[in-house]
């Protein structure tokens, strides 16, 4: 019998259900395992997702083995970067509503942004991905969650919320910084 490798478990810490859907379809092909931890972080108000994501690296010092956290954000630059850091808390206060209409005289052109920071005991990394599109001209679609039904990436028809997952996760924002998180490990099999 061909002995192989054990594959590595990663956790993933967060209270989003779709986000630990995507990273652990993400980290599959690279042979690792992801157990979802559900636990809300601190999300300090910060300047820049990088700082929240520090302070999540801080936040799970106690949890074992290599650890994975991340936060994401909406950028609208005509809107100059909001909602951003605030993506969040203004979909949960205000919903799509108006996003659609400050859009109604500017730019329509957006771009999610993921920063994934990677515990394993003191050492952290940190990796960053970016899908850039549209916001959509009304909310279309049931799959994903969050922004997905109003973000149309470049060169698509269909919001994230209308296409299977597979076909998000092709693309990502999230999608490409897990994917780096992946390529680390697979070449750094000591870190
Ligand atoms: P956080 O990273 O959990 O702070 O997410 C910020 C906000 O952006 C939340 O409202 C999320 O639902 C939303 N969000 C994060 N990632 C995505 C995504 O992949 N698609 C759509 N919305 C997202």
């Amino acid at each position: 019998m061909v002995s192989r490798p054990r594959p590595r478990t990663i956790t993933f810490v967060s209270r989003n259900p779709g986000k630990a859907r995507e990273v652990a379809s993400v980290l599959a092909p690279f042979g690792l395992r992801v157990r979802w931890k559900r636990r809300e972080l601190p999300e300090p108000q910060a300047p820049s997702l990088a700082t929240v994501v520090a302070a999540k690296l801080e936040a799970v010092r106690d949890v074992p083995g290599y650890v994975l956290v991340e936060d994401s954000g909406l950028f609208v630059p005509s809107l100059r970067g909001f909602p951003g850091v605030y993506s969040a808390h203004f979909l949960e206060v205000w919903g799509f509503g108006p996003i659609f209409e400050l859009l109604r005289t500017r730019s329509r052109r957006a771009y999610f942004q993921t920063v994934a920071g990677l515990r394993h005991g003191r050492r952290v990394r940190t990796f960053t991905g970016e899908v850039h599109g549209s916001i959509a001209l009304r909310a279309r679609g049931r799959e994903g969650f969050g922004y997905d039904p109003i973000f149309v990436p470049r060169g698509w028809r269909h919001t994230f919320a209308e296409v299977p997952p597979e076909e998000k996760d092709a693309v990502s924002h999230r999608a490409r910084a897990i994917r780096q998180v992946g390529e680390f490990l697979a070449t750094e099999p000591r870190w």
